[in-house]
Order: structure tokens, then sequence, then C-alpha cells
């Protein structure tokens, strides 16, 4: 058996190739748990079945007490190219996605320069034809100045807003700048939602606290709340299609519990529902992000309003910085922390402490972002979707090593967490990517696309 895409294979997109795996414990698109087979030909799934027979695959993987998911889609990452690649870069950030079962990705426009124009957009593109392992898209940014590309360009999930906790052109802060950009258009706008007049009033009274632990009260709730009733305002006065990114308080699932018009969609971090502040006495600035970690009581309500579907679907927020910058005293330690090779593990190991369960984990790390962001034939085992999966394994426990990870920035928020469901093979394309600690740097992902016209408006 010639096998398609083996590791270190130096041909990998030659097809036709084909994939049998055998005996997985398959989640079906209804969330139905069986044991059964996958077969793929080229980039695409062509039959799920308790057992297929006929087949002649090019390759057979055995993958008995194992369980496939589709794979991860994050739909919030920073993945610093072009301009900080000390930080990241596409093609490291991608084998990090590989190891963390992420398939597909979506990355924001905060680079340098930062993603506002097409030709902007089209240089990220490009990069990642050449670096990526994983499927990307990219989102464009909004500033003050509306630019006609915030409108035309493409492809891009949509437009991202930072309404606070951000410096430059790619802050809008000012109710009028954002209303002319909720006016105009149709695409949807995706928004960090937090209030930067407060920020910048609390940042001077608390100037002189250089504990990191000031951070999540200095962004404290109630900014995060201004922002996102004023997000829901404008979204409601134009009907347009609202994505609130990394939700991080209680307050606001409370809001959109009581009012989530049908074009608006939410996400939230495991970092949110797993940290709480009491990370700042253990990882000091490490546990330093935008929005900042809350307490527990904010934990425990954003896991019932994920579990209640207030809350769509999960993102990382994947923003590496290095230790040398994080090493900096508050407040010049940059806010962020890596993700997406944690993600998956953190979510499955909920599920097996029966936080939620593993149906649910696929549905909110794959389906329910391939849905809310129309990306066609993603997000699910079934014939005709794309062959993007992850056999992870739920029955052994393995602790968060610094030393293991892919990430540049080469530390995690986690680390010594116990974790099971951790990716043995990911698959993107048709193509395995990684299998068992290694990639095969060979493969690449696609550009994703956006066929938004038919969403929920
Ligand atoms: O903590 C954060 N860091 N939150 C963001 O939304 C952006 C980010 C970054 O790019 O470092």
């Amino acid at each position: 058996m010639t096998p398609c895409s083996g590791l270190n294979d130096l041909h990998p997109m030659s097809f036709p190739c084909s994939l049998l795996i055998r005996h997985a414990q398959i989640i079906l698109p209804n969330g139905e748990l069986i044991i059964g087979d996958v077969l793929t030909r080229d980039r695409t799934i062509v039959e799920v079945a308790p057992e297929i027979t006929n087949a002649t695959p090019t390759r057979e993987i055995d993958a008995q007490g194992l369980t496939l998911l589709p794979g991860v889609i994050d739909p919030q990452v920073h993945f610093r190219e072009p301009g900080l690649e000390h930080k990241e870069d596409l093609f490291t950030a991608s084998c990090a996605c590989a190891k963390g079962g992420v398939t597909s990705f979506l990355e924001m426009p905060n680079t340098r320069p930062p993603t506002i124009t097409q030709q902007a957009l089209n240089d990220k593109l490009q990069r990642a034809s050449q670096k990526c392992l994983v499927n990307y898209g990219f989102f464009i940014g909004a500033t003050a100045d509306h630019l006609p590309d915030l409108i035309l360009a493409k492809p891009t999930p949509g437009i991202k807003v930072f309404m606070g906790s951000m410096h430059g052109q790619l802050l809008v802060d000012q109710e009028a700048a954002l209303e002319a950009i909720f006016a105009q258009g149709k695409r949807l706008i995706a928004v960090h939602a937090e209030d930067q007049d407060r920020i910048n009033q609390r940042r001077k009274e608390f100037a002189d606290i250089h504990d990191p632990a000031i951070h999540s009260q200095i962004q404290d709730n109630q900014a995060a709340l201004l922002a996102t009733q004023l997000a829901l305002k404008l979204s409601k006065k134009y009907q347009r299609r609202l994505h609130i990114l990394h939700m991080s308080t209680a307050q606001e699932a409370d809001l959109l519990r009581q009012d989530k018009p049908s074009w608006v969609t939410a996400e939230v971090t495991p970092q949110h529902l797993l940290l709480n502040t009491s990370a700042y006495d253990k990882i000091g600035t490490l546990a330093q992000m935008n929005p900042p970690l809350r307490s527990p009581h904010d934990n425990e309500v954003l896991w019932q309003a994920l579990r209640d579907g207030v809350i769509d679907f999960i993102a990382t927020d994947h923003a590496p910085h290095t230790l040398e910058e994080k090493a900096q005293q508050y407040p010049n330690s940059p806010s962020g922390m890596p993700g997406v090779e944690t993600s998956l593990p953190l979510m499955l190991t909920a599920a097996m402490q029966g936080k939620c369960n593993v149906a649910q984990v696929a549905h909110w790390m794959s389906s329910a972002v391939a849905q809310a962001y129309g990306i066609p034939n993603k997000g699910a085992i079934a014939p005709g979707y794309d062959a993007d999966l992850v056999l992870v394994d739920l029955n052994t426990y393995h602790p968060v090593r610094r030393e293991e990870l892919l990430t540049k920035c080469g530390w995690s928020p986690f680390e010594g967490w116990e974790l099971t469901g951790w990716p043995m093979i990911t698959i993107v394309g048709g193509q395995i990517v990684y299998d068992k600690g290694k990639l095969n740097t060979n493969v690449r992902g696609q550009a994703l696309e956006f066929k938004q016209d038919k969403l929920r408006t």
C-alpha cells in the first residue's frame, strides 16, 4: 500500500488518494455516536458506515479505541504574520494547529501592516498558501476612516472591530464611527467589546499598581458590558449580522439570554471558562489577556450560557507573546495567551468531567463555527463534507508540557494541567498532517470560502 500522505512524503498533494479510518468512535452530525468506518477520497468524505467492506484505499488507519471528530475550526486567532514574526508566524502557528486538531482558522487583522485593505488581505492569503499546514481565512479590520475595502475585500469571514483594547488605526471607539460601520454593507461584524473610555479612566485611577491582578479591575465586567450593549444596539438598529468575540462576563451572558436577535452570535474562550482571577497568583502576567480573566461565578455563568445555546461556539483567541515580553512589569506586559494546541483537550477533559458531552464539544468547536460563518462543507463527518478530521484519545491523560509545544512563544497558561482527548491524528483535506507527535510539513491547507448570503439576518 502506498501512503498518499505518509509523513515526510515528498508528494503529499498527489491525488487521487483515499484513506479508510476503521473502527473509530464517530460523532455523527446529529450528535449520535457510532463505532464505524470513514472513507475519504481526495479531499472529501465519501462514506460513513458501521463497516466499509468494498474499498481499496491507499491508506488505512486502525482507530480502535479512538474518537473521530470533525476538525476544529478556530474562529479567533492572532498569528502575527506579517510584522510580528518574533512571536509567531503562519508556519509555526499552523504546526501548532495541526498538533491541536485545528484544521481551519480565522485570523485577526492586528498584524503589521494591519489587514485593512484588499492588498494586505491578498498578502496574507499568499503567505498562507505557501506556509499553512491547515485551512485559513482572514478578517478585514475596521478603522475610523471607512476605507472602501471594508465592504468590498474578499474572501473574508467578516469585519473585525476593536471597540477597545487596541491602539492606533484599528481602534474604533466612538459611537458615530461605529454606527457608520454598522450602517454600511451587509457582511458579518465581529466585535472585541470593551469600552475604551472606561478603560482609559480606570487605567489612570490604578496607575500605581503593578500587580497584574489589577488588569481584571481596570478592564472590568462593566467595560465589557457597556461595549456589548452598544454593539447590540447598533446591530438591532441596522439588523446587521453581529458576532461577539470572546464574551467574558456573566452580565453579557445574561444580557444575551434576555435579548439575542437571530442574527447575533457569541463565542467564549476555554480560558474564560476554565481560568479566573486566581490564575494571577500562580502565573502572573501569563494570565493577562483582553478581555481579562473574571471570577469563578463568571466561569459558571458562561458555561451555562454555552450549554443553553446563548453562547454559540468556542474560539481560542490564540495571542502569543514571548516570555521576555511577558516578563515586563504590568502594565508594560502585553495581553494575550496562546491556545490552539490545548483548546480541544481542555474542552474534552471538561466533557469527561461532566461539564458537557463530546458531541457538544464537536458542535461548539466545528459545526457551529462553520454554520455561523457560512463555511461550506465543513464541520461534519458526513459524505460530501471536506475530509478535515481529528482522531483523539479519550482513554489516557497527559500533562501540558512547555517542551512539547509547537507555538513559537513556547509557553501555555495551562502548563501542568493533566488533560485527555489529545489529538493522535489530524487530517486536513484527506491528508494526514499530524500523526502521534510527528508533523507532515508538506501538507498545505486551502483558503476558506464564506457564503454568508444565506445566513440568518
Ligand atoms: O489579549 C489579547 N491579546 N486580546 C486580544 O483580543 C488581542 C490580543 C493580541 O493580539 O495580543
